[in-house]
């Protein structure tokens, strides 16, 4: 793990490998990560693993949620690993295997944008991007990208609505809020979308 950050909470039984972390991430009790790219201001519940995931700042994950998923090739003779991970099987380990497969199956990566909202139960398969401000609802399974600032819910998840009208839908992407340090919007009206907008207009314009 490399590790340049100001603060990471690690729940008991938590695991990170093959990760890059920069900063503030909290990944609770019992979750896995492995070979992602964690940001500022994310979170993972408890119990929930993903593997070869890219995440943007303030995305925050539920609890027994599984994103990235490894597709297993369904075209070779069987589904199972063992054809790839030739002999580090624990009950093959003495096999010569005749044929060794050179091209291994190679995992997308997921894109978890920022300010994102993935709920508890819910399943992002491999190689889609959950898109800046959109969110996930409990019990999803994503198959497609979800869109800047939607709400999908079901399996396989469908676009319910979206967070916003298109015009404040467009602000925020322009303002990325996310970017800017955590001192500089602590000062905004969070629960009031209208009035966040213009103090982050204002925010933008002295910096
Ligand atoms: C999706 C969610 C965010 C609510 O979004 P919303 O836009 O306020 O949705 P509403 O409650 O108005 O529901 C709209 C419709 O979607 C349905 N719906 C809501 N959430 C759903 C879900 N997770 N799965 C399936 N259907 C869902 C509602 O039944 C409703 O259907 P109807 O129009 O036929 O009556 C919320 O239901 C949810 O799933 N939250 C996640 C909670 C969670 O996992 N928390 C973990 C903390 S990290």
């Amino acid at each position: 793990m490399s590790k340049k950050c100001s603060s990471l909470q690690l729940g008991p039984l938590s695991e990170i490998r093959n990760s890059y972390v920069v900063g503030n991430f909290d990944l609770g009790m019992y979750s896995s990560v492995n070979r992602c790219q964690l940001e500022i201001g994310g979170g993972i519940g408890v119990s929930s693993y993903v593997s070869d995931t890219d995440f943007g700042n303030y995305a925050i994950v539920g609890s027994r949620v599984s994103i990235g998923g490894f597709e297993h090739p369904l075209d070779w003779l069987s589904a199972h690993p063992f054809q790839w991970n030739q002999g580090t099987e624990h009950w093959a380990k003495s096999v010569h295997f005749e044929k060794n497969i050179e091209q291994k199956p190679i995992p997308e990566r997921t894109i978890i944008e920022p300010d994102t909202w993935v709920g508890n139960n819910s399943v992002v398969l491999s190689g889609r991007k959950i898109q800046t401000g959109s969110v996930v609802g409990a019990g999803s399974v994503v198959t497609k990208d979800t869109p800047p600032y939607s709400i999908s819910v079901g399996n396989p998840a469908k676009i319910i609505g979206y967070r916003f009208d298109e015009k404040t839908i467009l602000k925020l992407l322009e303002l990325k809020w996310w970017e800017l340090s955590f001192n500089l919007i602590a000062s905004i009206n969070f629960n009031n979308i209208n009035l966040a907008i213009q103090q982050l207009d204002k925010i933008r314009s002295e910096i």
